[in-house]
């Protein structure tokens, strides 16, 4: 049996954030991380007049809607760590002296601990909220322009999903909700918000499936570290080398070639970031992507024929750096090094060289032209920071070891 999607994503992740020395670093207090005893909260929330806020809609289900915004005001949510530390913020000074929602909604952290699962909903979603506290190497804002981007890319995904393959699908961004800027003269804005999730993979599949977090193959348990790692469940007697590739990597490198042709959209298929969805017997159906604050490569778009006037500065790219860190680092060193990893363990044979050999081939077959937009060498972020507080990227001089 596998254990449901909002066991997994919290308790199925030990020994994982291994990948950077920032990794298992988090100042979240322990009563809101993923991996504790608790197994709820309250999620503050306040009835904002919504004219001083930004409504982002990417198609969502009408009842969703109607949950958050009664025209003359919008359902604010706030993560409680918030209010116990609520620092020097017009935006937060706005929002507490406004009065409460009357019901109280409650909610468990997913494993990137600021995104929340809403309980007792009959239109499954979460929320991911403005969490101005590092969580490994960023803050976790949920600033206007990154919002509003991942709604645009939500919107985008939908309609363009015939271009993908059958086996992609991937968590809707419905709705997005932000202060207006109260500080237009500033060179960026700070006003912040929140997004609302859908958790039924889109397209939807018609048929009852589960959802594995991509970690939670090799993560140990939390509750028992001595508990199998899940991969090898999946992998029953099946040949572990064609299992890993044509189950898991091959179709998430198609996913990130296609989405980067089609779209110039970044996916960031780590560990954390890629659900499988699986069917009877634990067969897996389609790789579901979640979390779409992509970058947006504007040379590719404008190759494409894609406007590029909605990309924000924040996510917009101009360079091939971003592109190697998504693929040869969160793609191929924070999960698929992990997955060859976990399953070499057992199974002695299995031959790391020629997982990554079949990857290379893949890739050069999808993307012969793949030198034009990424470097040779692999990029990943540097220990500095841009003046907001953003990391630069660096060159590592290494060669890419999932691509050629
Ligand atoms: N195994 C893992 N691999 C990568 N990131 C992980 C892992 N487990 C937890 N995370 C966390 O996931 C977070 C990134 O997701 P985030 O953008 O905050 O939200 P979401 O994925 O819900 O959109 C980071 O804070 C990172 O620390
Ligand atoms: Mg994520």
């Amino acid at each position: 049996m596998i254990p449901p999607l909002f066991y997994l994503d919290r308790y199925r992740n030990e020994g994982t954030r291994t990948y950077s020395r920032h990794a298992d670093y988090t100042e979240a207090d322990v009563r809101y991380r993923p991996n504790t005893g608790v197994d709820h909260f309250p999620v503050p929330a306040f009835l904002v007049p919504t004219e001083e806020l930004n409504l982002y809609l990417a198609d969502p289900h009408p009842s969703l809607l109607d949950r958050f915004s009664e025209g003359a005001e919008t359902l604010f949510f706030v993560h409680p760590q918030l209010l116990e530390r609520p620092g020097d913020d017009p935006y937060l000074a706005r929002v507490l002296s406004l009065p409460r929602a009357p019901r109280e909604i409650w909610a468990s952290p997913s494993s990137s601990t600021r995104t929340l699962y809403v309980r007792d909903s009959d239109q499954p979603h979460a929320l991911k909220l403005h969490f101005p506290f590092r969580v490994s190497r960023y803050g976790r804002r949920m600033r206007d322009e990154v919002v509003e981007q991942a709604i645009d890319v939500s919107r985008e995904l939908e309609a363009g999903v015939g271009a993908m393959d059958p086996d992609f699908a991937f968590l809707r961004e419905v709705l997005g909700v932000t202060f207006r800027n109260l500080r237009p003269e500033t060179p960026r804005g700070e006003n912040w918000g929140f997004l609302v999730r859908e958790l039924t993979p889109f397209p939807a599949s018609g048929e009852s499936r589960s959802l594995v977090p991509g970690f939670a193959l090799y993560g140990r348990d939390f509750h028992d570290p001595a508990e199998e790692p899940l991969l090898y469940a999946l992998l029953s007697d099946k040949n572990p080398k064609s299992f890993l590739l044509d189950e898991i990597m091959l179709p998430i490198i198609r996913h990130w070639v296609t989405c980067f042709l089609e779209f110039g959209l970044l996916l960031e298929p780590h560990g954390q970031n890629v659900l499988l969805e699986t069917g009877p017997g634990g067969s897996i159906q389609r790789i579901v992507h979640r979390d779409l604050n992509l970058g947006v490569d504007n040379r590719r778009r404008r190759d494409a024929g894609l406007p590029t006037g909605g990309t924000n500065t924040y996510n917009r790219m101009e360079s091939g750096a971003f592109s190697s860190v998504t693929y040869d680092k969160f793609m191929g060193g924070h999960f698929f090094d992990y997955l060859a990893a976990c399953a070499g363990a057992r199974f002695r044979n299995l031959d790391l060289a020629d997982l990554r050999g079949a990857c290379k081939e893949e890739f050069l077959d999808l993307f012969p032209d793949h030198e034009r937009y990424l470097p040779r060498s692999v990029q990943y972020f540097s220990e500095r920071r841009d003046r907001f507080g953003k990391p630069t990227f660096m060159d590592t001089g290494k060669a890419p070891d999932w691509r050629p």
